[in-house]
């Protein structure tokens, strides 16, 4: 008994192992893109959200790409495909946070 257990134990490995494989080759793409770019203050708690909440479905955006002013409706736009992608948003404290940070290192 036990060792069948053990043997089924060693089955769910290698395929946890197989799916970890394929996920890893989906998100390589993004992975490459992510290594590639560096955002300013790259150690910031706002960048560190940028590149773990920001990545999933594009590049690292830039927070150069908005002036200040734009930065929390286009947040509240990604929030919103999030939700429509299944990723459930970004929680609120992390959004603030997010949203600082980008309009701190906004287009001038
Ligand atoms: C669930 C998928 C998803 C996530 C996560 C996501 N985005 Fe997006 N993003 C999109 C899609 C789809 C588009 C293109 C359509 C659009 O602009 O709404 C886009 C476009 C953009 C653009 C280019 C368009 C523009 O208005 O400048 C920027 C910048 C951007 N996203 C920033 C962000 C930031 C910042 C985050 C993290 C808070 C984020 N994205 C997270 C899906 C996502």
């Amino acid at each position: 008994m036990k060792k069948r257990m053990q043997g089924r134990a060693g089955m769910k490995r290698v395929e946890l192992v197989l799916l970890a494989f394929l996920l890893a080759g989906c998100g390589a793409e993004t992975k490459t893109e992510t290594a590639r770019v560096n955002l300013p203050d790259q150690d910031s708690a706002g960048a560190q959200l940028v590149m773990a909440d920001c990545t999933e479905c594009h590049g690292v955006p830039q927070p150069s790409a908005h002036p200040a002013g734009e930065w929390a409706g286009v947040v509240r736009r990604m929030q919103n495909w999030r939700t429509t992608k299944g990723f459930g948003p970004v929680p609120e404290k992390d959004e603030a946070v997010l949203i600082q940070y980008l309009q701190e290192h906004a287009k001038q």
